[in-house]
Order: structure tokens, then sequence, then C-alpha cells
């Protein structure tokens, strides 16, 4: 019975009756593939899902056995590296591959290229904020020339997980929130990368990551298990990483987490039924670092064989690092575990990609470019100082920005001159050399004379007499910019925490600078949404920079001097506390909702002692000018299925400055076939008004974009009544309503 399974398993890979549709370039690139397989031993097959790093490649994982990497290449036991540094030890791995390799099939290298390579942009959930779709795209356009020149083939990005918890760290590589913002992004990021010829040597592929649904770890912590619905998962999680496939990414990265109690990179659910028959990927699938051995830990497999073989007949195609593939790989074709087919196929896979990037017309192309050409192109750096400025989101304003010209400036805080920790968490080739500190772009943009500098405090240690030396400065000054948060190591992979308020020896700064009597404008920097309660009360302006990049100061002055007005808006809620997480503005109502109820009546669901509401909601951002939204219409107020809903709203600006803002749609299903969310984000619309002017802005809503995924699966929409709200964030309150029949 069990050989007889077995067998079936394997057959179920090849015999796929549902194989996705190949495009021309695709049959072209498999075409060849086969041609070469044709010639391959099982070895070499299975060198080419292998990826290996080398001893002088970024450590980005746990310690990985040693291998003579040449000697690997050489052998054709591996087919891809990732992490190596330089252009050089890449030419010379590909030349050891084409030249002394028996099949002389080319490498392809990989990086983590996550938000710039050389010019660093602000971290992703920054970058999201600024929901200006085209500059993200572009920002991810800069990146691929920068690292193909670099020599890079491959990114893995972008990071498509959507993620409501704060504790969580890796929430600064993702979009934030919420699906549909995310999935805009995702897309974006992806079109920006491969572009409109994988081919160029301006282009590198896109890896989507990470499959699945590792954005909701438990509690938060990094790596953790994964538990939800499958209704969830397709509602939430499912969104930005089917836009980024739709929008053509060739690889996808499997998640460290399990998935309905099966680890991602074991899940032929995951990996083949909903990946290849459902959404038609063609391109292959990496493990995350060494996520196929992990099955063990997980405790789903026996040992590196039982993995490898898992994972294998799962559809996943190469193993990043641990070296089960090349390891086990010819013995579990032996013994009948993995068909030779099978084999074939992921192989075929992995080298119709090298063939789609025109690694087998030119192996050295990427790599070749003039770099003094390339990098640090002063165009990309002022696209990077834009877009970092359109990140940065305004929470707090009592009108203190912008700052009067000449006034007289204390500069305070350990991220007021930090060009290693505003580059964030990935910094690609990123280089602090080149950063513009806050401290040089103030100085830049008021004089120097203006600025009065003072450190206060180190991140989570107080710095001897850093307090007498900031009260100096301040006392000196007409205003404190107080440049507090967290440091680069603070963010991104491995940095789940379980207190996300600002550390308390900077929090002890604030309280003293506070006694001064002087305004205080927090600079708040973070790769993640935090409990800032302390100092929003303290401060007279909250402006969170996030970790901003490269060109972080120059952006940060553009904002408080007025050269430029603040138009982010959150892409992940600010909770209250922690104890919130995870908190997001598209839950649903439960059967007793609070809705409002201001008294503790007890039988509701809430929180004894804080409020259901986060501190500020998604969407949330202010502008030094007052945009105002009027005039809510539904043109369309009855649609037949199938039909498309036209929706327009005024919106004005008010103020004495020209500004942006961006005008979002939120949708509710009255009355649905299963629980919804309170409000769902179906449109937005960033826009420019100079100070009096005003437009109309008209969304067009699909009647398919209401879909949702009922008890059966089945994704489809209902018939019935939807309200929208239209506004500046998610606690929008001008109201409308149609009806879908
Ligand atoms: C582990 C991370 O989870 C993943 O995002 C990254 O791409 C790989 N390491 C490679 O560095």
């Amino acid at each position: 019975m069990k050989k007889l399974l077995t067998i079936a398993a394997l057959l179920a890979l090849v015999s796929c009756s549902t194989a996705p549709k190949l495009s021309e370039a695709e049959q072209e690139a498999y075409k060849f593939a086969d041609k070469l397989i044709a010639k391959m031993t099982l070895r070499e097959k299975l060198g080419q899902l292998q990826q290996f790093t080398t001893s002088s490649a970024d450590i980005t994982g746990p310690d990985g056995v040693q291998r003579d990497a040449e000697a690997c290449v050489r052998n054709g036991e591996v087919g891809s590296f990732l992490s190596i540094r330089t252009t050089e030890e890449m030419h010379h791995l590909q030349k050891v591959a084409v030249e002394q390799s028996r099949m002389g099939i080319p490498l392809i290298f990989g990086y983590d290229i996550i938000h710039g390579c050389r010019i660093i942009f602000p971290e992703n959930l920054g970058a999201a904020c600024s929901w200006n779709i085209e500059a993200i795209e572009h920002a991810a356009r800069i990146a691929a020339e920068e690292s193909a020149a670099f020599g890079f083939h491959w990114t893995f990005s972008p990071m498509c997980d959507i993620s409501a918890d704060a504790r969580w760290g890796r929430v600064s590589e993702g979009a934030g929130e919420d699906p549909y913002l995310g999935a805009k992004i995702a897309a974006a990021i992806v079109r920006g990368y491969q572009g409109d010829d994988l081919a160029s040597d301006k282009t590198i592929a896109a890896c989507v990551k990470h499959f699945a649904a590792y954005g909701a770890p438990q509690a938060g912590r990094d790596y953790h298990t994964v538990d939800m619905s499958e209704m969830m998962f397709r509602d939430r999680y499912l969104p930005p990483y089917k836009a980024a496939l739709e929008a053509g990414a060739v690889t996808v990265m499997s998640s460290f987490n399990d998935f309905m109690g099966v680890p991602a990179s074991g899940n032929r659910w995951l990996m083949h039924t909903l990946l290849r028959e459902e959404l038609g990927f063609t391109g292959f699938v990496v493990s995350d670092y060494n996520a196929v051995h992990e099955q063990v830990a997980h405790g789903t497999a026996a040992d590196g064989k039982d993995a490898a073989q898992q994972a294998m007949n799962a559809h996943l195609n190469m193993d990043m690092v641990y070296g089960d593939y090349i390891n086990h790989g010819e013995q579990l074709v032996a013994e009948g575990k993995v068909s030779e087919s099978t084999i074939d196929q992921l192989c075929r896979e992995v080298l119709a990609v090298k063939y789609r990037l025109g690694l087998f017309d030119d192996p050295f192309k990427y790599g070749r470019q003039d770099h003094a050409e390339v990098m640090y192109r002063p165009e990309n750096l002022q696209y990077a100082r834009q877009v970092a400025a359109q990140s940065m989101v305004l929470l707090k304003n009592s009108g203190v920005l912008p700052l009067k010209e000449g006034t007289k400036i204390a500069l305070v805080g350990p991220l007021a001159d930090a060009p290693r920790d505003q580059l964030g968490a990935w910094r690609g080739f990123g280089e602090p050399e080149h950063s513009v500190t806050i401290r040089e772009g103030l100085e830049e943009r008021f004089g120097r004379q203006n600025i009065l500098y003072a450190k206060g405090s180190d991140f989570r240690a107080p710095i001897k007499g850093g307090i007498t030396e900031a009260l100096r400065a301040a006392r000196k000054a007409d205003v404190v910019l107080l440049s507090i948060g967290l440091s680069c190591k603070e963010s991104g992979e491995a940095t789940s925490l379980t207190d996300i308020s600002v550390p308390e020896p900077q929090q002890a700064l604030l309280d003293a600078l506070k006694g001064t009597g002087k305004p205080i404008v927090v600079l708040l920097g973070t790769g993640r949404a935090m409990d800032i309660r302390n100092e929003v009360d303290k401060s007279d302006a909250l402006l969170v920079t996030w970790h901003g990049g490269t060109m972080e100061g120059a952006a940060v002055a553009d904002l408080v001097s007025g050269d430029a007005n603040p138009s982010g808006h959150l892409a992940m809620s600010f909770p209250y506390c922690v104890g919130q997480s995870p908190i997001h503005y598209s839950m649903k109502t439960t059967g007793r909702p609070r809705n409002g109820i201001e008294h503790n009546e007890k039988y509701l669901s809430r929180y004894m002692h804080a409020p259901n509401e986060p501190l500020f909601p998604f969407g949330y951002g202010l502008s030094y000018t007052e945009f105002d939204y009027s005039d809510l219409q539904v043109l369309t107020p009855e649609v037949e299925m199938d039909d498309t809903v036209k929706i327009c709203v005024t919106v004005t600006n008010r103020g004495k400055y020209d500004g942006d803002d961006v005008a979002q749609l939120y949708v509710r299903d009255v009355v649905a076939q299963t629980t919804r969310p309170m409000r769902e984000l179906k449109g937005f619309e960033r826009f420019s008004l100079k100070a009096g002017e005003q437009r109309t802005i008209t969304f067009e809503l699909p009647t398919s974009s209401l879909a949702y995924c009922h008890t059966d699966h089945s994704f489809k929409t209902d018939p019935g009544t939807f309200k929208i709200w239209v506004g500046a964030d998610s606690n929008a309150t001008l109201e409308a309503e149609f009806t879908v029949k």
C-alpha cells in the first residue's frame, strides 16, 4: 500500500493534467532546456537544483557546511550561488562553470537586493507609505540596473508577506498590513526588476517570497508556526503573491513556516497545486535558507534524505545552502522515491530561467558594465531623496513645522548622524560613507551655524554626559529635533520584539528635553510600527522618517524646512500598545462589536484597560496644508453582476501650501455569506493640488474586486448592498452605498 502511494505521488508530479500554459518565450526556453537535459547525468541535473554560498560571501543564515565552491562548480554539483559580494568572484566561478564543467552550464547568482543596491531607498514599509506605485517601480528599476552591473542575475525580492504584527521585525521588508496596497506594490517591484526584457543587462529576475503566509507567525516571533484557515489565506495573504506572479515574476521562494501543518518547503499543495496548477506559475522555486533540511526540525522529515524527497516531490526546484538535494538525490532516484522525470522537470524549470536571462548567450554580460556610469547617478540620488520624502509620515503637528528660515535647531538623538542605521536592514551594497545623514541634510539646508548637534544617548544605553550635552544644545536653540527610534539591527530578519516602544534611555532623553520648554519635533526612525504614546504626548510634532536610506537626511531637510510637504500615509497601523498586536483596520466585527460605544460595557469585544483602536490607523498621514473631501457620489447606485461601480469625490486643498494626498476608497459587504472585514481598501489615488485648488477624483470598482473566499473556497461576489467610505485614512467618514444585483 505504502509503495503504491509513493508511486502515485511520483506520477502526480509529471502527469499533471492542468499543466500551466506556456508563453512562446517559455516554450522556446523549455525546448532548449530539454536538449541539455537529454545529455546530462543525474548528478549534473541535481547540481542545477543546488544553491550554495561561498566562504567569502555574506552570511544570511546559520553556518552551513563548508564546501570547496570551485570544485563543486567544476563537478557540476551546483547551479547557483547566493550572497557573493564581488563581481570578480562571480566571474571567476562563472568561468569555471562554462569552461571547466562537463556541460558548461552557466551559474545563476542571487543576492538580497531588498530596497536598493548601491543607492538605498527607504525600507520597504516606509516606501509603501508613499502609496506612489510608479515611484516604487522606478526605484526597483534603479536597483536592478545597479545589481546587474555588479553581476547579479537575480534578487530575492519582493517580499510579499502581509503582516499586521509590529513585533515581527520583517514588517520592514514588506508593504504593510493591506492586501490591496500590497498587491499593487508587489507587482510594481516585479515590473521594476524584470522590465520588458529579462535578457537585458539592465534587468534581473525577481523572486516572490516567502511563499506562503510567512507574515503571520504566532506571537510575532520570526520563523514561528503559522496557522490560519484557507479562507483567511486566500482573502488576506494570497493577493500580493498572486499579483507579483501575474506581473511575470520568474522565481518564488518557499517560506520557513509550516502551512496548514506542513512546512512550506515540503508542501505540495502550496508548491504545486496552488502555485503551478491554479496560479499558472512556470518558473522555479528556491527554498529559503536551509528550509528543505529544516523539515527535520519541524518534525515532518526523519532526516536530510527524507526532507529532500518531500521537497522534490512537492515541486520545489532548488535547495538553498544545506545540500540535501545534491547529497541524497541520486539515492532517492535509485530507490524509486523520486522519479528521474521529476528531477527532469525541476531541472527544466531552472534551466529555462537561466536561458531567459540570456546566460547561455553570454554568461558574463552581467557585471561588465562601467560602475562609474551606473552607480550613484545624480538623477537616481535625487529620485531616492524624493521617494524618501514621500515615504515619511507626519503624525502630529501643532504648527511648529515647517520651521521658519533662520531657526536655530538643536539636533539630538542616536539617529541624527547615523549613516549606517539610516540604511536599515538588508542594505545591499549601500555605503554609509555615501549616506546623507539628518545632520548633514540640515546643515546644508539651514547653515552649519544653525545646527547644534548632540547625540544624547545610544539606542539602548545612556551615554555618560549625553543628556547634559543635549540640554546645553537645546537651551541655545529655538527648537529641538529629536531623532530617535530603533537601530538598523532591530529591523528585518530575526529581530522580533515583545516591547515595541522607544527604548528607555531615549525616552529619558525626551523627558529631559521636555523640561527645557523648547518645542520638540520627534523624528522617529524605525522599520516597524511602534507604541509611541509617550513621544506623541511629549512632542509638538512627530514625523516618522523610517530608515530612509542613502538620502534620508536631505529628505528630512526638505520636509522640515517646508521645501517639500509631507504626503506619506501609514501602510501599517501604529498600535496603541503592543498588547493589541496583531492589529489592522480590516478586522472583522465579531458578534459583540464595540462600535464606538464609549462606556465600559462588560460583555463586548474589548480590552479592559486599552482601546480597541490603534493610536494611528492605516492610511493616516498629515500635511502642512488641509485637504477636504466632499460630495461623495455613487454614479451607478445599482449595478449588475460583472459591471463596474463608478464613484466620485471632490477634493479641495483648503490650506496655504501646495501638496499631495492619497484619496482612499474603502468598502464593506453589508450582509455576506461569511463574516467580512469592517472595511477593505479597494482603490486609492495619490494626487497633487495647489493651494486653493479643487478637483474630482473618480474610482472605478469592478464588481469582481468585491469577490471573497466562500466556505467552499470559491471566489465570488455576492449580490447585495455595499457601503463605501472615501477619505484620507481608514477612518474616513464620508459614506455612501451601492447595490450589486
Ligand atoms: C533568509 C531570508 O528569510 C530570505 O528572505 C533571504 O532571501 C535568504 N535568507 C537569503 O539571504
